[in-house]
């Protein structure tokens, strides 16, 4: 099998952390090398990237140099990380990806999706994943986790109606790719979650195996 390329979806707070470490630990059981990795950041410049995205001084930062910036960061993450993990066989699960650009940037900063499908071709080289689980809660509800942390980042920090049209956005990406992004109800437990995610896991490893 060549590897496998996985993204993991969703508003802030929807619970995507925990999930991760549960599915890295199923797919090493399973004897898969397992590559696990996050945006903005997961290289030494990519995370310098994402600490100028993320300040919350930077309150001036441009909408578009906000979406070029995570194209950066981007950039850099698939050129040292992801595509030599793929190279080398293994199942490259990254914490957000294009979609959350397209989300945030497309729809939340109103740059449109196709400016930001523009930028991102560019700076993937058109990579895409095989599969993408997007943890589907109301920000309503995820967004009281966060609250509950406080001091949240430059994003976090936006204001609701940002974060609705994020989701607003998932929702719409999830429709235009049914195949691709598989949706998870994230209301339920920990444990439902898990299983689901399983599932959809299960599912694809039988086609590529
Ligand atoms: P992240 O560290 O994943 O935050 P969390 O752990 O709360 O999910 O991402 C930081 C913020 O960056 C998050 O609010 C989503 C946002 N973001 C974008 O706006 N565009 C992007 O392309 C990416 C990757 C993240």
């Amino acid at each position: 099998m060549k590897g496998l390329f996985i993204t993991i979806e969703g508003t802030d707070g929807a619970g995507k952390s925990t999930q991760i470490q549960h599915l890295k630990e199923l797919l090493k059981k399973r004897g898969y090398e397992v590559k696990l990795t996050r945006e903005p950041g997961g290289t030494r410049i990519s995370e310098k990237i994402r600490k100028i995205i993320l300040d919350k001084k930077h309150s001036e930062m441009s909408a578009r140099a906000e979406a070029l910036l995570y194209a950066a960061s981007r950039a850099q993450h698939v050129e040292e990380v992801i595509k030599p993990a793929l190279k080398r066989g293994e199942i490259v699960i990254c914490d957000r990806f294009v979609d959350s650009s397209m989300v945030y940037q497309g729809r939340g900063r109103l740059l449109g999706y196709e400016s930001i499908k523009e930028i991102n071709d560019f700076a993937t080289g058109q990579l895409e994943p095989e599969l993408t689980i997007l943890f589907d809660i109301k920000p309503e509800i995820s967004l009281r986790r966060i609250d509950a942390k406080k001091n949240g980042d430059r994003l976090e920090r936006e204001k609701f109606s940002f974060h609705q049209e994020a989701y607003n956005g998932y929702r719409d990406l999830a429709k235009i790719f049914p195949k691709r992004i598989r949706s998870v109800d994230a209301n339920r437990s920990v444990e439902q979650i898990r299983d689901n995610i399983r599932l959809i896991i299960e599912d694809l490893l039988r086609v590529k195996e």
